[in-house]
């Protein structure tokens, strides 16, 4: 017996027209993060609203039982991507989305952002001695 195929829905970034894959119980902002397209973000367990983004198309339901978003703001098409997963193809509106690399396309595993470089310098200050 074989295992069923997985289920994906079809995201697309407007106004950029960026498009890519997510995965059943995958979060919209996991999905866009490995296709290369960053969505504003901070807590990612939907309580800061960083990632709010409006929904032009389709259906979502949430990871977490009370997403911080207001019974007005969920009429007026709001969403947090963090904790909301595709349950249609979707139409986003996020004009602030960025593209991790210019080569990201839809599918697209991203490659992690390599870390800055530390500074050494700031752990070799000597350290003065106290005055007397
Ligand atoms: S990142 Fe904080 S609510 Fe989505």
């Amino acid at each position: 017996m074989s295992a069923p195929p997985e289920s994906f829905h079809h995201i697309r970034i407007e106004p950029q027209g960026w498009e890519f894959s997510s995965q059943a119980g995958q979060t919209l902002l996991l999905a866009a993060l490995q296709a290369g397209y960053r969505l504003p973000h901070s807590c990612r367990n939907g309580s800061c609203r960083a990632c709010m983004t409006r929904l032009l198309e389709g259906r979502i339901d949430y990871q977490v039982e009370w997403p911080g978003l207001l019974r007005e703001e969920k009429e007026e098409g709001w969403i947090l991507p963090c904790v909301a997963c595709a349950r249609s193809d979707l139409r986003l509106e996020a004009p602030q989305a960025a593209a991790l690399h210019s080569e990201a396309s839809p599918g697209t595993l991203a490659p992690t952002p390599s870390p800055a470089p530390v500074d050494k310098s700031v752990h070799s200050l000597p350290i003065d001695a106290p005055s007397d």
